[in-house]
């Protein structure tokens, strides 16, 4: 196969190189780039999510496979453009899947693409990212315990036509559960409105609650923001991140493998007793364990366990300040656990250069 070609910035592509009279597609291939999968940035898990990525791209999920597709129903297409412009699938698994997910009765919620880098009209090859975060379809792959092998994203494969999903078998998407039709648009990311979304610049918690993050956007997010795992240590699951030292101590934070990251601002009270130090609110590490569906109890350093009422806050004795209490992040999705092997960032194939996403780089090929 001489005739691919070396794209900066991409790890891995792919493409179907046949299809049957019907435009299903019979051959593909997924190409990936040696000098990414060695040295320190190798992730085991991370790089299986890149395959799986890249095979399904070959499977039907493709911009040059959409108008193909076979169980589209009364529907003459898979997308079109919603009221907003914004290019979307609309089959009846995704439709419903969506509605599911977000608990919406609308029933013309198709499933959002990605716009970043694609012209007007056009189709990408991509979940939008600001609706679908830790999905394996989205264009950039997450943290790799983020990324998730969502019921949408098999829905979409099951209305392809060409296969029989087990949808049950699809992990849980936490991103945006429950949210509402209108979940990730620009108008709302900015207002607050969501618990998914942040502002500003500051520090708090991932939305799963494994990670310390820092509020940031990227080009996909398009002015939304939301809070990313620290470049280094803030897993809090792991036992070996440092505490860093003396003040570590005075926020009372655990590492370890059942420690979630919470929003809290508290400070351990001084026995000299000054005018009290005020934290500012902050992501920190304090361990869990579930006492039923979205109930817990936490414990910080030097406390007892306690009750966390998911939606409210409470307070530890001796210390000033309070914990928040996430609502259903914890203690609902039971496949949401700290990676079994080590964690980094691996970017997903061709997320760097949206516009050449899922070129057709196989061409005419030699065996
Ligand atoms: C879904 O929406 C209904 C009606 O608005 C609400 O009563 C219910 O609590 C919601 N469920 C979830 C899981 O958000
Ligand atoms: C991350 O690691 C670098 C180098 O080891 C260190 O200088 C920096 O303070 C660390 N950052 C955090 C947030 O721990
Ligand atoms: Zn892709």
């Amino acid at each position: 196969m001489k005739y691919f070609y070396f794209i900066p910035n991409i790890l891995a592509d792919a493409a179907h190189c046949q299809t049957d009279a019907l435009g299903r597609p019979v051959a593909g291939v997924v190409v990936i780039c040696r000098e990414r999968l060695k040295g320190e940035t190798f992730s085991h898990q991370a790089a299986v999510q890149t395959v799986i990525h890249e095979l399904f791209h070959v499977l039907g999920f493709s911009k040059e496979l959409f108008h193909t597709w076979r169980d589209c129903s009364s529907m003459s297409q898979v997308t079109y453009s919603d009221g907003s412009g914004h290019m979307r699938i609309y089959t009846p698994s995704v439709i419903s899947a969506l509605q599911k997910h977000l608990n919406s009765t609308d029933p013309e919620l198709g499933g959002w693409l990605e716009n970043l880098g694609v012209l007007p009209g056009k189709v990408s090859s991509h979940w939008e990212s600001r609706i679908f975060q830790g999905s394996i379809m989205a264009a950039e792959l997450a943290d790799s315990s983020s990324v998730r092998i969502n019921p949408v994203t098999l829905t979409a494969l099951q209305d392809t036509g060409w296969y029989n999903v087990d949808v049950s078998s699809a992990q849980s998407l936490v991103w945006g559960n429950g949210e509402g039709a209108m979940f990730g648009s620009l108008s709302t990311c900015q207002n607050k409105s969501s618990s998914f979304f942040c502002s500003g610049s500051g520090f708090g918690c991932h939305y799963l609650h494994l990670h310390k993050g820092e509020c940031k956007t990227d080009q996909y997010l398009e002015g939304c923001s939301v809070y990313k795992p620290l470049k280094n240590g803030s897993e809090c699951w792991k036992k070996e991140n440092p505490r860093r030292s003396a003040e570590a101590d005075s926020t009372g934070e655990i590492f370890g493998f059942d420690s979630r990251c919470f929003f809290s601002s508290l400070t351990r009270q001084n026995r000299s007793q000054f005018p009290s130090f005020i934290s500012t609110v902050e992501g920190r590490c304090y361990r869990h364990r579930c006492t039923g569906p979205n109930r817990y109890q936490i414990h910080v350093s030097g406390s007892e366990w306690v009750e966390c009422p998911a939606g409210g806050s409470i307070q530890i004795e001796g210390y000033q300040g309070s914990v928040s209490c996430p609502d259903r992040r914890l203690c609902l999705y039971s496949d949401i656990t700290p990676p079994s092997d080590a964690v980094d960032t691996f970017p997903a194939g061709s997320g760097s250069t949206p516009a050449q996403m899922n070129t057709v780089i196989c061409r005419k090929h030699s065996l």
